[in-house]
């Protein structure tokens, strides 16, 4: 029906005749000439059509925006003074002497050039979205990236199987979506939260590398960055240490960004490990482009008159730590107050400050509502430690460890993201990634009084903590890593236990039984008897690194029918509900929900 996408016609094409087909971005009568801008997937082209031509002419004035046409005419340069410096085929026109309108269009439910349509509108009239140019950038992006990431693959000796989306819980630690069995009835499958079990099977049947670029499903709290659908580019490979797995990872990821969108990544991404890191920078998914850090004070708050301080430093995980904000003297009150009732989201109770106005002045120079509180010796360590310079704000928390890190770790990426940090380059441009490693096997679960995984229970603890797991769980460190990019935790993988007796340790202090860990991962253990070779992997999320490479602000933009916060889908209306007779043959009776 054509011989170019409107996107390709270009000045190489002038004086040729091309047909064209697609939809009417805009369409402008100018006093005897209209003109029409066509839009496919490839970009927009502008045709004209003047009255010389009584048919297509006729045809043209009739058109609306998104009618669907077919065009054929001559390129010609654009007149001087009209050229579009801003479009590819801002140089060139068509001059049409055919017009077909292949088919009408209601008026769209929104104009495709308004970006403030409100996004449950955008969701509900996907189809009118997706026609966006921004949004067929985004997907025709993340296609790249997954084909980028699947030649790599291929190339380098990894084999595509897929695994059952019907299947039994894994431990990935989210809720499970649930399918009812009509041939098992009161029975669910449930759909996977990651192939990980699968992936593992798969390297003790001999197939030495694995991937798959496969949707999981979790059950979990929405944000910006998760969907409870979503991509995984998921891997795993046989005979292979922590090392050379991030080392052939690196490879990938890097493959992926210089195809991709043409940014050549680090040739070595740096490592931090866990602890490192929640140290520094209060998150174990660090963006390194803020040029800020958390400094240690827990060991000088001992004996100092400030409760707050010294209560911290009697706890049990407890930690003082301070957040030095280079000419943060400038930011007025509001904003200090306002970063107050910030780090409350993270269970801070406050959020103590120092504003140094003049070093040379002795305290007379500080001013806060905690220095009087403070001892000479411990304000010197303060100065000392964070390398405050006049002009600077220092702000403290103290806590548990963990609120600590969450409150000041958030509040130095928000900081760090701010138009001050930008104008005082306390924020780089550019891509950022690093290795976080050495993560802790467990996390304890006070509501539970246990220990849990805090990657998954197959991850193989530490060579030289093994023994931990029976004395000090707690202190054992896993052969996990993850990797951040700007922020964002887009991977995330380890070494795997391969033996029956190490998994049995671990499920022991996870206490997990012999006849449950049967009962939930029996086939594992079963597999890991017969010979299962060292094995180790990792799985990134397509999602977040597609919302990365196109900057858009949700992962939703670059999934094509996604879910809202509420995990519901405003297209389909999905979840819905389903019939008597539908329930009646799962087996399945409603029960009024618990808080209805
Ligand atoms: P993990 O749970 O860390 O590991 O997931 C791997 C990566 O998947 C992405 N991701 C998500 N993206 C969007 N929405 C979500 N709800 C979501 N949850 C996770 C993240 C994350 O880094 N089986 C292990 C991997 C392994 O050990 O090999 C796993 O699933 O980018
Ligand atoms: P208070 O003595 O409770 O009035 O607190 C004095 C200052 O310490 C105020 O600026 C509070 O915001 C701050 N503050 C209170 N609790 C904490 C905490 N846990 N961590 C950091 N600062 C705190």
């Amino acid at each position: 029906m054509r011989t170019h996408y409107c996107g390709q016609v270009t000045e190489a094409l002038i004086s040729s005749e091309v047909t064209v087909c697609g939809w009417v971005h805009h369409r402008r009568d100018h006093g005897g000439v209209i003109f029409i801008d066509l839009r496919d997937r490839e970009g927009v082209l502008q045709v004209v059509f003047d009255p010389d031509t009584a048919e297509a002419f006729a045809r043209a004035e009739r058109v609306r925006s998104e009618y669907v046409l077919r065009v054929t005419g001559r390129v010609r340069a654009r007149p001087a003074g009209t050229v579009n410096p801003d479009l590819p085929t801002g140089q060139i026109e068509v001059l049409g002497h055919e017009l077909e309108i292949l088919n009408a269009a209601e008026t769209p439910p929104f104009q495709l050039d308004d970006e403030h349509v409100h996004e449950d509108v955008r969701l509900r009239h996907r189809v009118v979205d997706l026609r966006r140019p921004v949004m067929q950038r985004n997907l025709l992006l993340r296609a790249k990236v997954a084909s980028a990431a699947r030649r790599f693959l291929d190339e380098n000796g990894f084999v595509e199987i897929e695994t059952p989306m019907l299947t039994k819980a894994t431990p990935e630690g989210a809720r499970d979506y649930l399918v009812p069995s009509r041939t098992h009835p009161g029975k669910f499958f449930a759909l996977p939260q990651s192939p990980q079990l699968f992936k593992q099977l798969l390297m003790v049947a001999g197939f030495d590398r694995y991937y798959q670029i496969v949707r999981c499903f979790r059950d979990e709290d929405l944000r910006a960055d998760r969907q409870p659908e979503f991509t995984q580019i998921d891997i795993e490979t046989s005979f292979m240490g922590a090392d050379d797995v991030r080392g052939l990872m690196e490879h990938l990821v890097r493959t992926m960004f210089s195809q991709a969108i043409n940014v050549e990544l680090p040739s070595a991404f740096p490592v931090l490990t866990y602890a490192d890191a929640m140290r520094r920078f209060g998150s174990d998914k660090p963006d390194l482009r803020v040029k800020l850090e958390l400094t240690e004070l827990t060991d000088v708050m001992g004996d100092v008159d400030f409760k707050v301080f010294k209560g911290a430093t009697e706890l049990k995980d407890g930690r003082v730590a301070a957040l030095r904000v280079p000419h943060g003297g400038e930011l007025p009150r509001s904003e200090i107050d306002g970063y107050t009732d910030f780090v409350k989201i993270y269970g801070a109770k406050g959020l103590a400050y120092i504003k140094v106005n003049d070093l040379g002045a002795g305290r007379d120079g500080l001013q806060s509502p905690i220095v009087k509180n403070l001892h000479d010796a411990a304000l010197k360590e303060i100065l000392a430690r964070t390398g405050a310079q006049n002009g600077d704000v220092i702000f403290f928390g103290a806590d548990r460890g963990k609120i600590v890190n969450d409150a000041l770790g958030a509040l130095r990426t928000k900081i760090g993201h701010s138009e001050f940090a930008r104008k005082h380059g306390l924020m780089e441009d550019g891509w950022k990634p690093v290795w976080v490693v050495d993560f802790p096997m467990f996390e304890y679960d006070e509501d539970a009084d246990r220990y849990a995984a805090a990657h998954h229970p197959f991850t193989s603890p530490m060579d030289e903590h093994l023994a931990l797991l029976t004395t000090d769980p707690g202190q054992c460190l896993a052969k996990a890593y993850d990797l951040a990019l700007n922020g964002w935790e887009i991977g995330g993988g380890s070494v795997r236990i391969h033996r029956a007796d190490i998994q049995q340790q671990v499920f022991n202090a996870l206490r997990i039984g012999e006849e449950e860990a049967q009962q939930k991962f029996g086939f594992l253990l079963d597999a890991l008897k017969y010979g299962a070779p060292p094995h180790a992997g990792i799985a990134f999320g397509l999602d977040r690194i597609a919302t990365l490479m196109t900057g858009a602000g949700s992962i939703r933009d670059v999934i094509a029918f996604p879910k809202t916060q509420t995990a519901a889908c405003p297209l389909t209306e999905a979840p819905a509900e389903v019939s008597e007779a539908q329930m009646r043959e799962l087996s399945l009776r409603p029960r009024k929900p618990a808080n209805a």
